[in-house]
This record gives C-alpha cells, sequence and structure tokens, in this order.
C-alpha cells in the first residue's frame, strides 16, 4: 500500500492522489471488461485509486467502463475527466450538458477532477475557467485543471480562476524521458510558480518505454550502438540506459522511467495508461523502491534535450 507520505496533492485544491495514477484512453467498453475490471481491482489492491478519463476517449466508453468499475468497487476512488472544447462548442448549456453526460456515464453526482482538454478552442481561456467555476459552484466539480496548456496560458487561467477563490489544480501535458519539454518549455516552472500539479501524460511514450519494445532486452545484449556499424538514436541510447539499470535493480524499464519521473519533481504524477492487471501491478511496483543519486544522474544525462 501507499506511504501517507508519498500521496501529492492536486495543487492547493485539498485532493491528495498516489504519486501514481492510471489512464483509460483505450478502455473501451466491449471485449476486454473483465480484464480491466481486474487491472481496476488490482490497481484499487495497491492504493492507486486516481483514475483519468476523457469525454472523447473511444466516445465516452472509457468513461462508461470506468462507472462500471466503480459500481462493481464501491472503495473511494479520485476520479478525473474532461471536457473537449470544440469550436461548435460555445455556450454555457453545451458545457454543462457534456459535464452531465460525463457525469452519467461514470454514475457520479462529482468528478473531483474536470478539466478543459486542449487550449485550442474559439472560447477565450476566460470563458472556459467562468464556466468551470459555475461547475464548481454547482458541486459538479471538485476541483479544477487544464490540460495541454502552456505557461502563458495556465497563468490566464489561474488568475482569472482566482476571483472566484479556485486554485487551478493541474496541467496534464505529455512528458517523458523521450519528451521532457516540459522541464525547458515553462510548464513545470509555472506548476511550481502556481503550485499546479503536473500530471505527466505519456509516461511511458506509449509503451516505447518497457522492456519489450528495447532493443536487446530480450537477449540481454547490450550494444551501445544500437547494432554493428550503427549510430545508436537518441532514443536507442535512452532505452538502454534504462535497461542496464533495471537489469542491475531486478526492475523492469517501465518501473524504471516512472521511478526517474516521481523522483524529478514532487509535483509530477505520471498517469500511465493500462488494460492488464499485471502491468498495473508492476507500474505500482514502482513505489515499493527508489533510484540511487547516480543513477538519477545517468538517466538525466542521457535524456536530457
Ligand atoms: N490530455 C491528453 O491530451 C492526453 C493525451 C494522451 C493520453 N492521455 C492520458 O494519459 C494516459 C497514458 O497515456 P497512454 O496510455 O497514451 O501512454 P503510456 O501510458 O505512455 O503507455 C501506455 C502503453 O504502455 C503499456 N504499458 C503500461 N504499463 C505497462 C507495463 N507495466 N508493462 C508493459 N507495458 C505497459 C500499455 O499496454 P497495456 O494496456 O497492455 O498495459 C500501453 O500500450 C492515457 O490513458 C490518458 O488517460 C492524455
Amino acid at each position: 500500500m501507499i506511504q501517507d507520505s508519498q500521496y501529492r496533492p492536486l495543487g492547493a485544491s485539498g485532493i491528495m492522489v498516489p504519486p501514481l495514477g492510471t489512464g483509460t484512453n483505450r478502455w473501451t467498453q466491449g471485449k476486454d471488461d473483465e480484464a480491466v475490471f481486474q487491472a481496476f481491482h488490482s490497481l484499487m489492491d495497491a492504493g492507486l485509486n486516481f483514475f483519468d478519463s476523457a469525454e472523447v476517449y473511444s466516445m465516452g466508453k472509457s468513461e462508461r467502463l470506468l462507472g462500471a468499475c466503480l459500481q462493481r468497487d464501491p472503495r473511494p476512488v479520485v476520479i478525473a475527466s474532461k471536457f473537449a472544447p470544440y469550436p461548435t462548442r460555445l455556450s454555457r448549456r453545451q458545457f454543462m450538458n457534456a459535464l452531465d453526460a460525463s457525469l452519467s456515464r461514470l454514475g457520479k453526482q462529482t468528478i473531483d477532477l474536470y478539466y478543459i482538454h486542449f487550449p485550442y478552442t474559439l472560447l477565450s481561456i476566460e470563458t472556459l475557467m467562468d464556466l468551470m467555476a459555475q461547475a464548481v459552484a454547482a458541486g459538479k466539480v471538485r476541483a479544477v485543471g487544464v490540460s495541454n496548456f502552456n505557461a502563458k496560458q495556465m497563468r490566464r487561467a489561474a488568475t482569472r480562476l482566482a476571483r472566484y477563490r479556485i486554485p487551478l489544480a493541474a496541467n496534464q501535458v505529455r512528458y517523458n524521458l523521450l519528451h521532457r519539454q516540459p522541464e525547458w518549455n515553462g510548464v513545470l516552472a509555472a506548476c511550481r510558480e502556481l503550485n499546479v500539479a503536473l500530471v505527466a501524460y505519456r509516461p511511458l511514450e506509449r509503451g516505447r518505454l518497457r522492456s519489450d519494445t528495447v532493443p536487446g532486452a530480450t537477449s540481454g545484449l547490450l550494444s551501445p550502438t544500437g547494432g554493428k556499424g550503427k549510430v545508436a538514436s537518441k532514443e536507442e541510447v535512452v532505452q538502454k540506459t534504462l535497461l542496464t539499470i533495471a537489469q542491475q535493480r531486478g526492475k523492469s524499464v517501465n518501473q524504471v522511467a516512472l521511478n526517474w519521473l516521481l523522483r524529478r519533481d514532487t509535483r509530477v504524477i505520471p498517469i500511465p495508461g493500462t488494460t492488464n492487471a499485471r502491468h498495473a501491478m508492476e507500474n505500482a511496483d514502482t513505489l515499493k523502491w527508489q533510484l540511487s543519486d547516480d543513477e538519477f544522474t545517468a538517466i538525466d544525462q542521457v535524456s536530457s534535450p
């Protein structure tokens, strides 16, 4: 189980979550429901009760399957979902209808963390935050987040929400060892400055940071050049560094990759996506050990932009 000291805050919202969440964008109600139920139960047993969904994931099927999991297992959870601000959605009524539809699919009265999914919209950030504040006032949303926002957009969102005394709780952005842009594009710095959680999506770069996708992982033979006469790409060098550490520690590559993100900054909350109970457990085991200083630095050096 998770130690109390390991929980991380969603900014100043007052909501604490385990250091790893779980992404559900490939959860689709249908033939694999049982596998997902098993993954959900395993995650809950491990204390990983923070789940990330969105109305657009499989056209609502992710939220629906998550709702079915919640019905089967009534233990407390923290649920995040997202509003997609399509250019055709310009009115308050459309926003509220979308939120109500998400709540209905999830079978909940309140969404713990509700994000604006992306900033590319005809509505201003200020208007979107006004709508979010109305959703909070209506008791339908506990905490407000944004996703794929840059530092300037985050500041605008936080400034507008401050009018309502609502903190910006999280910015969900792509962040992993092959994509460290949040460290230099100002987003991580803005999260620190504004006290906002950085929820890291695609922390395994869609599975490219796991043992079975790393060249040489199955044979155990590692070549620094990625093959005879071939210059290794940066990705291969990162993968092989992770694999070397994983093999020395008796861990998996994805555990090493997640461990590094967790150690990089206490505001970071990775949300690896999985549909598989064994993978869920492997990810949960990441929280039972830590990289040494030397290992952290070695990974930092090979993956630095
Ligand atoms: N805000 C946004 O715009 C945005 C965009 C993309 C994603 N997201 C969110 O971020 C979440 C995570 O992103 P993602 O799912 O695209 O990428 P990801 O977490 O980087 O990678 C998911 C892939 O890794 C595999 N995997 C997970 N744990 C594993 C393990 N222990 N061993 C081996 N393979 C493992 C999964 O396969 P299995 O299913 O077989 O385990 C899946 O193929 C999404 O579910 C979604 O909630 C948000």
